[in-house]
């Protein structure tokens, strides 16, 4: 018998511009794309994947307060306020879920100010610096953390 997990992917400011924003360092795959290939790769892992986009720290907080109640864990690239947001952080903290700190970019291969990621000292993993294919590595670390 196996419960199926609910798995939330967040995405913070700018990554709706995938596809036309640097391309050179964040790939040339859309957002909307991602998102294809990771219900694809939901469905194979037997999965339910959320996933969802806002340019608004606000927004992105509320919605990871709305998964302590309906998500078994939170993947999250949160852009820039992965380098600035307290806020983001306590409401990881307070969620209680496994959280995965994803970025497509090698973000300590980059500029110096985001070495530092208010995220990390809560996630369980971090998976950077594969672009678009993170995702599917995230999903996939992400089932067996929650089938152990
Ligand atoms: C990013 C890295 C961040 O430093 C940057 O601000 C982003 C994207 C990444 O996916 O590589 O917006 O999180």
């Amino acid at each position: 018998m196996t419960d199926t997990h609910n798995v939330l992917v967040l995405n913070g400011p700018n990554l709706n511009m995938l596809g036309v924003r640097e391309p050179k360092v964040y790939g040339s795959e859309t957002l909307e794309s991602i998102e294809t290939s990771c219900q694809r790769i939901a469905n194979r892992l037997d999965i339910s994947v959320l996933f969802k986009q806002s340019n608004i720290e606000g927004t992105l907080v509320s919605w990871i307060q709305e998964a302590r109640e309906t998500q078994d864990a939170i993947i999250i690239n949160a852009g820039a306020f992965t380098h600035t947001s307290i806020a983001i952080l306590d409401a990881l903290q307070l969620v209680e879920v496994p959280v995965i700190e994803l970025h497509l970019s090698n973000i300590f291969a980059r500029e110096e100010f985001r070495h530092h990621s208010y995220i990390s000292p809560c996630a369980t993993g971090v998976i950077c610096g594969f672009g678009a294919a993170g995702y599917e590595l995230a999903l996939e670390a992400t089932k067996r953390l929650l089938d152990n």
